[in-house]
């Protein structure tokens, strides 16, 4: 479909949190000129999350927004997914080798089967798909359908938490790598041709640096990942253990988050590379139904 491409004035209101803002006067079904977009990646850069509301988009419209901001990645490998084929009225299987370029997160059951993932569960504090040596730099997650309460997403500003963590811990990271485990989703479900790890130094997965520098501004930010399973290389379980807990309580303090309660119509967008998320369970009776892309992103360095 062609894109109506126009220049659109965007009014950008804080959120008055650690993170997050509401971009305003805009429609992102439209083509959004070079310009539109240079001041959404500003804002973007400047808040970490951003969030678009009483947007009406179908997943080829969300694919073609999300692009603007880098080459769109893959689905992760989640214990349900039905994803929709670019440009086509059909949905595939995981198992198809298709470009899977949009996951559903939904607790909806549908002839018997899951049409997405997570369920009403909560979802704990995480990055996504960081288990990959080049995890996705962006995440943009579209609502569809709400539940009328919970299924809250919460973020965390690992900008902040870099630059308050206390000197003895920050000394204690320096120059260290971190495995993030691949085993498990962020509702604690394991993933697809996975099997249960008893000792984290064996979990598979990426070992990427605890504190990266961001490509963009350049500024500094703590990258955890998920805590199961995790583990830092070169120190002793016992030790790796104590220093993620603390590092962990530090990094997700309420006075680092902002929480998103969903309307029909929100998109929001957050940037993996400086921020963690979670979500709240819910009511399992009552319907929730998002669609998620995501952007690739460089090796954490
Ligand atoms: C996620 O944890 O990636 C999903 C967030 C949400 O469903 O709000």
């Amino acid at each position: 479909m062609a894109a109506v491409m126009e220049r659109q004035r965007i009014a950008v209101r804080p959120t008055g949190a650690a993170l997050g803002a509401d971009i305003e006067g805009i429609d992102l079904a439209r083509g959004l000129s070079p310009d539109t977009v240079g001041a959404i990646k500003q804002a973007w850069s400047d808040h970490l999350v951003l969030r678009f509301r009483g947007q009406h988009l179908d997943d080829d419209q969300l694919m073609r927004f999300s692009a603007c901001f880098g080459e769109l990645d893959w689905a992760p490998v989640i214990a349900a997914l039905r994803a929709k084929v670019p440009g086509q009225d059909r949905f595939v299987e995981p198992a198809e080798e298709g470009r899977r370029y949009i996951s559903v997160i939904s607790n909806i059951i549908e002839n018997g089967r899951a049409v997405g993932a997570l369920g009403a569960y909560e979802s704990i504090w995480h990055t996504d798909m960081s288990y990959n040596p080049q995890p996705p730099s962006a995440s943009a997650l579209y609502a569809l359908e709400v539940p009328p309460s919970g299924g809250d997403t919460g973020f965390a500003n690992m900008y902040l938490a870099y630059e308050t963590l206390p000197e003895a811990l920050l000394g204690l990271i320096r120059g260290r790598l971190c495995r993030h485990d691949a085993t498990h989703n962020s509702a604690g479900e394991l993933r697809r041709g996975f099997t249960e790890v008893t000792d984290p130094r064996r979990t598979p997965g990426a070992d990427h640096p605890i504190i990266r520098t961001h490509p963009v501004t350049g500024r500094k930010a703590l990258f955890l990942g998920r805590r199961r399973n995790a583990c830092i290389q070169g120190l002793e379980l016992e030790e790796s253990e104590r220093l993620l807990d603390a590092l962990w309580a530090h990094a997700t303090r309420p006075e680092l988050t902002w929480y998103q309660q969903w309307q029909v119509g929100d998109l929001v967008l957050w940037d993996n590379r400086c921020v963690l998320h979670r979500r709240d369970e819910f009511d399992p009776a009552t319907r929730r139904l998002m669609h998620r892309s995501q952007i690739k992103g460089d090796r954490p360095f």
